[in-house]
């Protein structure tokens, strides 16, 4: 079985009847959000489930697993998503997807938060192999990428794949910046340093979901828990 979907079915074993779930986004995710669906059909199952974003709501619609939107809950019982990089403090770079403000929400409103990983994603440091990425409203662009560069960074804007000319469009109607940045940066004073940028709408660094996390690891011998 391959590891994305082995974390995906393990993640899936901790949902319990009644539970507000909140969902993740891309090719890990989709896994978790199957099982959940085939759950919900064949033992009846009884969840509501909370989207990361408008891919991951017509994939838990066509799966059959009912959503409730974030602004009518208070809170979620367990949040499942995968992740791009882990670091052993688990704290995670995501967005990949331009999922990651919707992402965000759900790893602060939740109890508990499951990263489904496989052994690739897992480096010793952030930004080993992958930028973190930006999410800009467009007209605060130009702003954004200066205010970037003055922290030390690189920012690329994220360009759509075939099917659409110019920029990925986030969910939210704004830009993605990928930003890599040289040597070792204190992550914690970029983190802050971006929330605070005026026109950053949010960012893929997950620092401080840690405590609440449990970092579910598919390798070639199973499934394992980061310790
Ligand atoms: C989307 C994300 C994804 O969770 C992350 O990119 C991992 O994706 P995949 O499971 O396809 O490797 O953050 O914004």
């Amino acid at each position: 079985m391959d590891h994305k979907q082995s974390v995906g079915l393990e993640a899936a074993k901790h949902v319990k009847d009644g539970m507000v779930v909140g969902l993740g986004t891309g090719s890990t995710a989709t896994f978790f959000i199957r099982e959940l669906g085939r759950r919900i059909k064949e033992e009846n199952l009884g969840i509501r489930g909370v989207s990361s974003s408008l891919a991951c709501s017509l994939l838990a619609r066509s799966e059959g697993v009912p959503l409730v939107p974030p602004d009518q809950i208070d809170r979620i019982d367990l949040y499942v998503d995968g992740a791009d990089e882990v670091d052993p403090a688990k704290g995670l770079i995501k967005g990949r997807g331009a999922a990651m403000v919707g992402e965000k929400l759900l790893a602060e409103a939740c109890d508990r938060f499951i990263v489904i990983v496989d052994e690739g994603k897992l480096v010793q440091r952030l930004g080993a192999k992958f930028p973190v990425p930006v999410e800009t409203m467009p007209a605060a662009s130009t702003f954004v990428q200066r205010g970037i560069a003055a922290l030390g960074g690189k920012p690329v804007l994220r360009l759509a794949p075939g099917g659409k000319d110019g920029p990925v469009v986030s969910d939210n109607g704004n830009l993605i910046l990928d930003v890599t940045f040289a040597g070792t940066p204190d992550w914690n004073a970029i983190d802050a340093a971006l929330n605070g940028l005026p026109g950053v709408v949010g960012h893929g660094l997950f620092l401080r979901y840690a405590s609440k996390s449990t970092v579910l690891v598919g390798s070639p011998g199973g499934v394992r828990v980061l310790a």
